[in-house]
């Protein structure tokens, strides 16, 4: 597929399959926000679902848990309104996934909506958010998910991305690979 073709080609078969859906969704269903955005693309989209998916076969989550980190690959950046950190684009992005769900293209998960609410927040916000919800079992979903978009920073510029902020150490082990990605990608 397109422009992740070679980076696929070296994963398992089963990865491939559950990327490709969820891309072709993206790209069939999901209209981004209303600008050309250059650093917020289908395309970042696409690498962070494909480093969620990576992160998801090290961390041997089950189906459920990798549905929710890719449903929020997709989504989140979908409703940003420029390229700066406009903080409020994440839960923009949640309300998006919840008007899909009520049209019923997408079952709702509330993991996913808190995960996009608050990926442009302050971690302790966000993880606050999922244990007032009798959520906390997802918040390592939350971690993994903002390292996966955390590491596609390469794109923004060569010192964008400080691993010290990085959370997890299925996060820090996909730096390298995130740096080349973006380059063979952008
Ligand atoms: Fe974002
Ligand atoms: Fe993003």
């Amino acid at each position: 597929m397109m422009f992740l073709d070679r980076a696929l080609s070296e994963e398992p078969k089963g990865l491939q399959e559950t990327f490709s859906m969820w891309y072709s969704f993206m790209e069939e269903k999901i209209e981004f926000g209303h600008f050309v955005s250059i650093l917020h693309t289908k395309s970042h989209c696409a690498r962070v679902l494909l480093y969620c998916l990576k992160i998801a076969r090290m961390a041997g989550l089950n189906d459920d848990e990798t549905t929710v980190l890719c449903k929020a690959s997709i989504f989140h950046d979908s409703r940003r309104h420029d390229d700066t950190r406009d903080v409020g684009h994440g839960a923009r992005a949640a309300e998006n996934f919840r008007r899909f769900s009520k049209k019923g293209l997408i079952p709702f998960d509330e993991r996913v909506y808190l995960i996009m609410a608050y990926h442009d927040r302050d971690d302790e916000l966000g993880k606050e958010k999922f244990r007032e919800k009798g959520l906390a079992a997802a918040i390592p979903l939350y971690d993994i998910f903002k390292d996966a978009d955390a590491i596609d920073r390469w794109r923004i510029s060569p010192t964008a991305l400080d691993v010290r902020y990085l959370r997890t150490d299925w996060g820090r082990s996909l730096v390298e690979y995130a740096r080349n990605l973006v380059r063979e990608t952008t």
